[in-house]
């Protein structure tokens, strides 16, 4: 690993901030101010969304929801309908809870170190850093996959970002680097360079404003930053969805309080060992594919009759519309107009 000196971490600085400054994208809209709440909205947004995906939504949770206690009081199926699409609704769930907390709890005083914001519901190393630094000012690195990725590129760093003791090598690297006069800047600014001219695939290293930082790059090897061990692949899981008709309503059921999905409406999913258990009954010749983090879903849809449960029900289009339904359902629903 490249140890830099004073000298070249100043210049480092001044080229970095120089760069963001001329050609950094500055008018993001939570880039526009730095008011905590809306800079804990767009990080959480962007911990599995692409900026571009994220842009929509985030305006229009603004104008629906412009602060904390809006937040803190609006309608959980309002906070979850505003995030319908973005999926990984534990995110939306958890920064309600952290809005009550800084209003139920801190009287609408917000943590300002690094420290104490990770109290929140949701927020961790990553996004305290963040907002620590974007809204208060403190000196902290923000350590996500793009500084992993521009970090271990510029520094040569070894440690495996798959795994979580790596956070620490790269944290204690990078901190004598942020410039202690915009740290909110400096950590914007590697993100930007995460995905512009330092992405994962097809980086333009030779264009790059930092180019003649990257050790990894100068010695040519930079395809072998960052270091990174293959990820398990998702589980593979086979579904039954019951698809159930009655006047013009469809079965649906609420899912559990936990697990994947807590608390939506699917329709009434059964887990299957083999597609021989339900064959000649499913609807179409391909299943529905949704992947989590850790799962693949493999659903069939099929008609058949089924006992009601307690936390089953009937839903009318316009009944199931007003829910945020799950990405999965939509494609289960959209299946099962392609099959009419
Ligand atoms: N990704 C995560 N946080 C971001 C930010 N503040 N600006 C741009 N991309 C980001």
């Amino acid at each position: 690993m490249e140890i830099w000196s004073e000298a070249t971490i100043k210049n480092f600085r001044h080229t970095l901030l120089d760069w963001y400054d001329q050609e950094g994208r500055a008018t993001l809209p939570w880039r526009i101010n730095h008011d905590p709440y809306r800079v804990l909205v767009s990080e959480i947004m962007l911990q599995q969304t692409q900026v571009e995906t994220v842009l929509p939504y985030y305006e229009r949770f603004m104008q629906a929801l412009p602060t904390v206690q809006d937040l803190a009081r609006a309608p959980e199926t309002q906070v979850l309908k505003l995030w319908e699409g973005l999926g990984y609704y534990s995110r939306a769930r958890n920064l309600q809870k952290a809005a009550r907390f800084v209003v139920d709890e801190l009287h609408g005083h917000w943590p300002e170190s690094a420290d104490d914001l990770q109290e929140l519901p949701g927020v961790g190393p990553y996004t305290s850093a963040a907002i620590a630094s974007i809204s208060f000012g403190e000196v902290v690195p923000a350590v996500d996959g793009n500084a992993y990725r521009v970090f271990s590129r510029l520094l040569k760093i070894d440690a495996d970002i798959a795994q979580t003791k790596s956070r620490k090598i790269f944290y204690d690297a990078i901190l004598p680097i942020v410039d202690p006069a915009r740290p909110g800047d400096f950590n914007q600014a590697i993100m930007d360079l995460g995905s512009s001219y330092m992405t994962a695939k097809n980086p333009d290293s030779e264009g790059s404003p930092v180019r003649a930082f990257n050790a990894a790059y100068l010695d040519g090897v930079e395809a072998a930053y960052p270091v990174k061990t293959k990820k398990q692949k998702p589980v593979k899981q086979l579904f039954m969805a019951t698809v159930s008709e009655d006047a013009g309503r469809l079965l649906f059921e609420r899912r559990p309080d936990s697990g994947l999905l807590a608390g939506f409406w699917t329709f009434p999913l059964e887990e299957i060992q083999s597609i021989d258990e339900i064959v000649g009954e499913q609807l179409h010749i391909k299943p529905i594919v949704h992947v989590f983090t850790h799962r693949r879903w493999e659903i069939w849809l099929v008609k058949r009759a089924i006992s009601l449960a307690e936390n089953y029900d009937y839903l009318s289009p316009a009944d199931w519309q007003q829910r945020a339904l799950p990405t999965v359902q939509h494609k289960l629903l959209d299946a099962l107009e392609d099959l009419q």
